[in-house]
């Protein structure tokens, strides 16, 4: 079976973090490259999570460095989830990896006109460096073979009643990718809330005892008390791996085509992934929205990605 080449665009970001020790050694996928944003802290902060996380799983992509600011709305930060550093919890070694010099953006076009192959973009955060690239060369809409990405939600928000972080994040790009053709399939609060880190995961993934058990226990102790305090939770929702835990096995969600528009009135509603689900409007189907997860399989294949490594 060929590989599904992705490019994964994030924000680490405690869960993004999770996200690339999914992406980085599966033997159906090879990460053609990290590119980052602002999102979850700026992107200074964010850049050196992504570069500090490839150089403690030993993972050889090239990490770029993209927008550090919405398109039109002011940059919004997540502290009180993912700590001052964006990714609290965790002691790197000194930093050796540096960032590939190429833009975020002009690493997204040009990886994708150059691939022979079609090329998977997933993202985890706010998408500006993708929408920046759809409309800087809209001619990788052709080479892409589908847009897979976390956030939004058919039901309600996390930061506001109506809108998700990575959604509210960039309204306007949310945008840009929802009209732009291309396949697009969102995994929104109505799954990612279904797979919380509960304490038995915790204690099922330290049991593995290698250095990523090491990286996702320590990571999600404290995820899971920031979660506490802000939403309640008994345990945080491992929002961003479950993008790749559907490429890894697309049979653990059950999807739906809906018509599906972004907020961008500014009002209470900013943000929201408004989705016809009942489909009243019978207007284009544009989007595929996951509306069920296997819950025993998604921590069976985060258990599996956590193995691989030694
Ligand atoms: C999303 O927001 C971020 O804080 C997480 O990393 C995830 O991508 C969940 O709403
Ligand atoms: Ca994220």
């Amino acid at each position: 079976m060929k590989k599904r080449k992705i490019i994964l665009d994030c924000d680490p970001g405690h869960d993004d973090a999770i996200a690339i020790l999914l992406a980085g050694n599966h033997p159906d996928i090879e990460l053609l490259g990290i590119t980052i944003e602002s999102g979850n802290q700026t992107l200074a902060k964010t850049g050196f999570n992504a570069l500090n996380i490839v150089q403690y799983l030993g993972l050889n992509v090239p990490v770029c460095l993209g927008s550090p600011e919405p398109l039109i709305k002011e940059v919004e930060v997540c502290p009180a989830i993912h700590g001052e550093s964006g990714l609290d919890g965790f002691d790197f070694d000194p930093l050796i990896r540096d960032f590939d010099s190429r833009h975020a953006v002009t690493f997204i076009i040009d990886t994708i006109l150059n691939s022979i192959q079609p090329v998977t973009v997933v993202t985890t955060g706010p998408m500006t460096n993708l929408a920046l690239a759809l409309k800087l060369e809209p001619k990788i809409k052709l080479k892409i073979d589908e847009i897979v990405l976390m956030g939004g939600s058919y039901t309600n928000g996390n930061v506001t009643p109506a809108a998700e972080f990575n959604i509210l994040c960039d309204p306007e790009a949310a945008h840009i990718v929802f009209t732009s053709g291309c396949i697009v399939k969102l995994f929104g609060l109505d799954v990612t809330r279904k797979v919380l880190v509960l304490p038995e995961i915790i204690t099922r993934m330290e049991k593995i005892n290698n250095s990523a058990s090491l990286f996702f226990t320590k990571l999600m102790k404290v995820f899971n008390e920031n979660q506490k305090k802000v939403f309640g939770f008994e345990g945080g929702p491992l929002h961003d791996p479950v993008t790749l835990a559907y490429l890894i096995d697309p049979k653990i969600v059950s999807m739906l085509k809906v018509h599906c528009d972004i907020d961008l009135s500014r009002g209470t509603s900013y943000g929201r992934t408004n989705c016809d689900i009942f489909d009243y409007l019978k207007l284009p189907k544009n989007i595929e929205i996951a509306v069920s997860i296997d819950v025993k399989k998604y921590w069976d294949i985060i258990e599996e990605g956590i193995k691989r490594y030694t």
